[in-house]
């Protein structure tokens, strides 16, 4: 039984019809790339295509966001948001192709080309079938992702979320893991709230040989690090995840000097909000206490950044649900939740909703490496069915209850 009056078969098949124009779409976007907040010509184009498509949008949103609201013709009803990111890496691009970044040292490694393609799809297909439904598509195109604090919390600042309210709020991402004409859901949190850290200890240098007169900040700094990770092994519940990783230590610059200032940088990433929060206070704490055990002084800076993605249970079911009508059930798979971080959650703090994972790998085409690396490539034949899986998902969220 098909979940909406459009018949998701005839959903593919639309999606399908536009698929050169996905394809050119996600082309151009891939030979633009630009960073976050930086997205002008993105913008630009974007705006001309909504422009082509019919699409009433407004742009500046957040600097050089777009938003497009498509209102259905057939009634009055509930408002549903569908997101797409738009910026790219400070990557240099190694896959050899004809759409290879023109904007040398920046990558679309992420594949925001191909989530931005599939929204600019889904409001062509939407605008075509707007007699079809009944309440409102608000199309969100965010700027910078990629970089903490993100365009996502500046957009809804800026009133995204209101006039109309936005009920549901849904969005996806591209997967080399799962094969192109998958989908993958995971309900509950999904992503992880992806905090950083810098800690500096305070010594005192001097010469190699006297020890005695240093207070050694290269020697602190090492048994901070050592201490850090018991935060995780020790004073974390085996259930609840967390990662603590120190990605630098900078120190010293002689092999017979006792450099008296170590810094050291990481990231910590928790699901648990209030474990966020412990985490914060122990390593502070902790780092500040073997400091000052040793005679020195650790000065800790600790920055919040997204939050903790969390799928609404009832949403995730639907929009699993609206999906395997477009990809059939067995081409859609529960996946694992993962560590890393996704300021699609601001919106999914704000209505209930879904952010789910779009299969874009192709073993046979050895499309297969990982999202961020240089070779990082899109298996386009997905783009259709991420076109079809969001308005057959958004259509289900307007034609469910009332
Ligand atoms: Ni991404």
């Amino acid at each position: 039984v098909a979940l909406t009056a459009i018949s998701p078969t005839d959903l593919r098949r639309a999606a399908e019809a536009i698929s050169e124009e996905l394809t050119a779409d996600r082309r151009h976007i891939h030979m633009h790339p630009e960073l976050g907040f930086e997205e002008v010509e993105t913008s630009k184009y974007i705006a001309k295509r909504l422009g082509e498509i019919g699409v009433t949008h407004r742009t500046g949103v957040a600097k050089t966001g777009v938003v497009a609201t498509i209102g259905g013709t057939a009634g009055a009803g509930k408002t549903v948001l569908l997101r797409a990111d738009m910026d790219a890496l400070p990557i240099v691009e190694q896959v050899e192709s004809a759409y290879k970044s023109l904007n040398p040292g920046v990558m679309h490694a992420c594949g925001h080309d191909a989530h931005t393609a599939v929204l600019l799809g889904a409001a062509k297909v939407l605008q075509e079938r707007r007699h079809e439904f009944a309440g409102t598509v608000k199309l969100v195109f965010q700027p910078s992702e990629e970089r903490p604090p993100g365009g996502a919390i500046r957009m809804i600042e800026e009133g995204v979320m209101d006039g109309p309210k936005v009920d549901a709020a849904f969005g996806l991402h591209v997967t080399p893991q799962l094969e192109a004409g998958q989908l993958g859901y995971k309900a509950g949190p999904a992503n992880a709230a992806s905090d950083r850290f810098q800690i500096t200890i305070h010594g005192k240098g001097g010469h190699a040989a006297r020890p005695n007169a240093c207070v050694d900040a290269v020697v602190i700094a090492s048994q901070v690090v050592v201490a850090l990770q018991t935060l995780v092994s020790r004073e974390t519940s085996p259930t609840q995840p967390a990662v603590v990783t120190v990605g630098a230590i900078h120190a010293g610059d002689a092999n017979n000097v006792i450099p008296g200032e170590a810094t050291i940088l990481g990231t910590v990433r928790t699901y648990d909000p209030d474990l966020r929060q412990q985490m914060k206070e122990r390593l502070t704490e902790m780092s500040k206490g073997i400091a000052a055990a040793m005679r020195a002084r650790a000065e800790v800076e600790y920055t919040f950044g997204y939050p903790s993605l969390v799928n609404d249970a009832a949403m995730t079911e639907l929009a699993r649900a609206a999906g395997a009508e477009v990809v059939g059930a067995q081409n859609v798979v529960e996946v694992e939740a993962t560590l890393g971080g996704e300021d699609m959650a601001y919106f999914l703090q704000r209505a209930p909703g879904c952010f789910f994972r779009l299969g874009t790998g192709n073993r046979a085409r050895g499309i297969t490496y990982g999202n961020h690396h240089p070779k990082f490539d899109v298996e386009e034949a997905a783009l259709p069915v991420g076109v079809a899986a969001m308005v057959n998902t958004a259509l289900c969220f307007l034609a469910s209850g009332s």
